[in-house]
C-alpha cells in the first residue's frame, strides 16, 4: 500500500478533506482537485474546466494512478443545472476518463465514488432524468427539470447521485474495470455535517425538511465517519469488493426500503 498516488476531488472540504487527511496519514500521495486549496485548481461546473482538470491530473500523475475518490459536489438549494454539472458531469469525467491511468497501477487500483442515500430515500426521481444523464445528454436532463420549479434542485441532486451509482454498478464488473485490476465502488452517505449540509440547513425551504428527515440512529454523521469507510474501501482489504454501494446513513435506507432488498436492489 506504500507509495500510492490517489486523486481526490472535492479535497478542500468536508468528506473529501477528511478522506485526504486519512490517506495522507497512511502514506499516500494525494492529488487534490477543487476550486481552492488543491494541487489542481479547477471549476468542474463547466466542460472546459472538467477537460482541463482531467488533462492536469494526467500530467500530474505521469500516466499511472493507484486510486481515485470523487467527492466534489453541491447540494440543495443550489441551482439544479449547476448540481447536474458538478455532481454528475464533474464525476463522470473522472470515473471514465482515468480508466487507463488506473489500469496502469502496479497494484489493485481502487476507486470510490461519493453517491448519496438520496438515491433510495428521495422518492419520485424520474428515470428519464437518470437515463439522460447516463447518456451524457445534459440538455434533455435540464429540460426535464425545468417544469419542476422548487423541486428541481432536490431532483437534480437525487438524479445526479443515482446516475453515479448506476455508472458504478454498470462499469465495476466489466473486463475493463474488475478484469483490469480496478475496484470501483461507491459510498452512499446520509446527512453528514459539512458546509454542504449546513447550506441546506440554513435554507428556509430545505432546512426544516433536513431536520425532520428520519435517521434511526439520530443525529448527523461526521465527515471522518464517511472517510473511514472510504479509506477501508481504498485499502488492500477491499480487493474482493467491486460494484458495491455502501450506505452509511444511520439506518435511513434500511428504514425506507427494508423489504426491497434483495428482491429489487434499486438505486
Ligand atoms: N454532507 C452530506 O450530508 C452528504 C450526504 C450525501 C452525499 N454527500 C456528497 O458528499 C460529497 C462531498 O460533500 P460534502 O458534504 O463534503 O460538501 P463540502 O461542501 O464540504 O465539500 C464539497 C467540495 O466540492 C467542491 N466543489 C464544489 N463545486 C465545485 C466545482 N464547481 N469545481 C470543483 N470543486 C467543487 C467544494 O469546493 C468543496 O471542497 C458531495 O458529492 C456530496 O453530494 C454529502
Amino acid at each position: 500500500m506504500a507509495d500510492r498516488t490517489i486523486v481526490v476531488t472535492g479535497s478542500a472540504s468536508g468528506i473529501g478533506a477528511a478522506t485526504r487527511a486519512r490517506l495522507e496519514a497512511g502514506g499516500d500521495t494525494v492529488i487534490g482537485v477543487d476550486l481552492r486549496d488543491a494541487e489542481i485548481l479547477c471549476d468542474l461546473s463547466t466542460e472546459a474546466g472538467r477537460q482541463q482538470a482531467l488533462a492536469d491530473v494526467r500530467e500530474a500523475c505521469g500516466g499511472t494512478l493507484d486510486g481515485l475518490v470523487t467527492s466534489a459536489g453541491l447540494g440543495p438549494p443550489i441551482d439544479s443545472s449547476l448540481i447536474l454539472e458538478v455532481n454528475w458531469f464533474g464525476t463522470e469525467v473522472f470515473l471514465t476518463g482515468l480508466r487507463d491511468e488506473l489500469a496502469a497501477s502496479d497494484g489493485v487500483a481502487k476507486v470510490v465514488a461519493v453517491s448519496s442515500n438520496s438515491t433510495t430515500s428521495s422518492p419520485n426521481t424520474p428515470d428519464e432524468l437518470v437515463d439522460a444523464l447516463l447518456a451524457l445528454d445534459g440538455d434533455t436532463a435540464k429540460a426535464l427539470l425545468e417544469p419542476m420549479a422548487e423541486f428541481a434542485t432536490q431532483l437534480a441532486y437525487a438524479g445526479s447521485k443515482t446516475a453515479v451509482a448506476r455508472l458504478v454498478r454498470r462499469q465495476a464488473p466489466t473486463p475493463e474495470w474488475a478484469g483490469s485490476g480496478i475496484r470501483l465502488n461507491a459510498v452512499a452517505p446520509g446527512a453528514t455535517m459539512t458546509p454542504l449540509l449546513q447550506a441546506g440547513l440554513d435554507d428556509e425551504t430545505f432546512g426544516p425538511a433536513i431536520k425532520n428527515f428520519p435517521v434511526p440512529t439520530g443525529g448527523f454523521g461526521t465527515p471522518d465517519q464517511i472517510a473511514a469507510w472510504i479509506e477501508m474501501m481504498m485499502s488492500d482489504d477491499a480487493d474482493f469488493m467491486a460494484g458495491s454501494i455502501v450506505f452509511i446513513d444511520g439506518g435511513t435506507d434500511a428504514m425506507v426500503r427494508a423489504d426491497d432488498w434483495p428482491r429489487t436492489y434499486q438505486m
